[in-house]
């Protein structure tokens, strides 16, 4: 059993980076007819983003992943196991920054908008701003001084003026964005960021190379179709070599979690996370089952028990998956 993806992306036809009339004005995240489509398995996806069973080379949307309700609750899991991992929701320190008057928050692919919310709670003083191709952030239920806003992150520049934000924040987007396209994201981020502000990416170390054995792993055939779209799996390793690169970036730092999948029983925060990690593999891979299931992987009737199958294994396995935060100050500002 098992998939074929061609293992190196084909030339491409279009460039990586284009300039679009989409960001001449700031879009609130309001849900419209066209926003979305649905796969075979009736999940909802964004209606440009190309999903992992097709070819993504003339696209620039690589993001496999559902943006519905099921999907937000898994979000929210994530959201809850880096807390619970990392002891907060950000490394750099930017406490003093956020509490000042007239600061500025912004969370670029922001998902479900929770890391906004709760920052813009933490933070009452402070304006934070949510950037996600997907409009599903909530447009009414929510706190003042949080906003959402629809926007690609791969047509440059993004919707920002230069030195904006104290705070560019950015999560998860390894299987969103192309290798050679993320130093060039990461540069345009630096320029939205104040002079003495903080800019903080967190991804996680590919977990496919420690899967299952005795069943089809089914994280590896996902990670295979996200690297021959172009994806990076490795980024998270990149991160704080791409932030030191910058001339403009100073204090360039790096922190990474491991999370063992086999603790020892007493230590009753690991073995939940431990559990939390399961729950959250197995929504990821039940929101890619219509791509895999249409490259081959198994039937429909089948996924779901090779779901269990892959999950129970992974934890029944002993070893460790790793989860990096790489953050970094701009040059500048009062403190210099
Ligand atoms: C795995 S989710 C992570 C969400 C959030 N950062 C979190 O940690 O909860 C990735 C998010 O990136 C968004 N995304 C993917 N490609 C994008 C693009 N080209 N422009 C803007 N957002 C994008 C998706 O819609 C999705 O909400």
């Amino acid at each position: 059993m098992g998939i074929c993806y061609s293992s190196k992306p084909k030339p491409r036809d279009v460039p990586i980076v284009s300039v679009q009339k989409q960001h001449d004005t700031l879009e609130p995240a309001r849900p419209r007819a066209d926003s979305f489509k649905y796969d075979a398995s009736g999940r909802r996806l964004h209606a440009d983003c190309t999903p992992l069973s097709e070819d993504a080379v003339a696209s620039d949307k690589l993001y496999v992943l559902p943006n519905d309700d099921e999907e937000m609750e898994r979000l929210h899991m994530q959201h809850y196991i880096v807390r619970l991992l990392f002891g907060g929701n950000y490394s750099a320190p930017v406490t003093k920054r956020l509490e000042a008057p007239g600061a500025k928050a912004l969370d670029l692919g922001c998902g479900s908008g929770i890391w906004a919310f709760e920052t813009a709670t933490d933070f009452p003083q402070a304006e934070v701003t949510g950037f996600d191709i997907s409009p599903v952030q909530p447009g009414t239920v929510k706190r003042k001084n949080a906003n959402f806003i629809v926007g690609d992150l791969t047509y440059l520049p993004l919707p920002f003026e230069d030195e904006n934000f104290d705070f560019v924040y950015m999560r998860f987007l390894i299987t969103g964005l192309r290798k050679e396209f993320w130093p060039v994201l990461i540069k345009e981020i630096i320029r939205i960021v104040k002079p003495g502000g903080y800019i903080e990416l967190m991804e996680f170390a590919n977990p496919a190379m420690q899967g299952p054995t005795k069943v089809p792993n089914l994280v590896a055939f996902m990670a295979q179709g996200v690297m021959a779209r172009g994806g990076d799996p490795d980024i998270s390793r990149k991160l704080k070599d791409y932030l030191a690169s910058s001339p403009e970036t100073t204090e360039v730092n790096e922190v990474t979690k491991p999370l063992p999948t086999c603790p020892h029983p007493s230590d009753t925060k690991a073995v939940r996370l431990a559990r939390m990690y399961g729950d959250d593999v197995t929504g990821v891979l039940m929101g890619v089952g219509a791509a895999l299931i249409a490259k081959g992987v198994c039937t429909e009737e089948q996924y779901p028990g090779l779901v269990r199958a892959h999950v129970e294994e992974m934890l029944a396995t002993d070893h460790t998956v790793y989860w990096t935060r790489a953050f970094a100050r701009k040059h500048g500002g009062l403190e210099e």
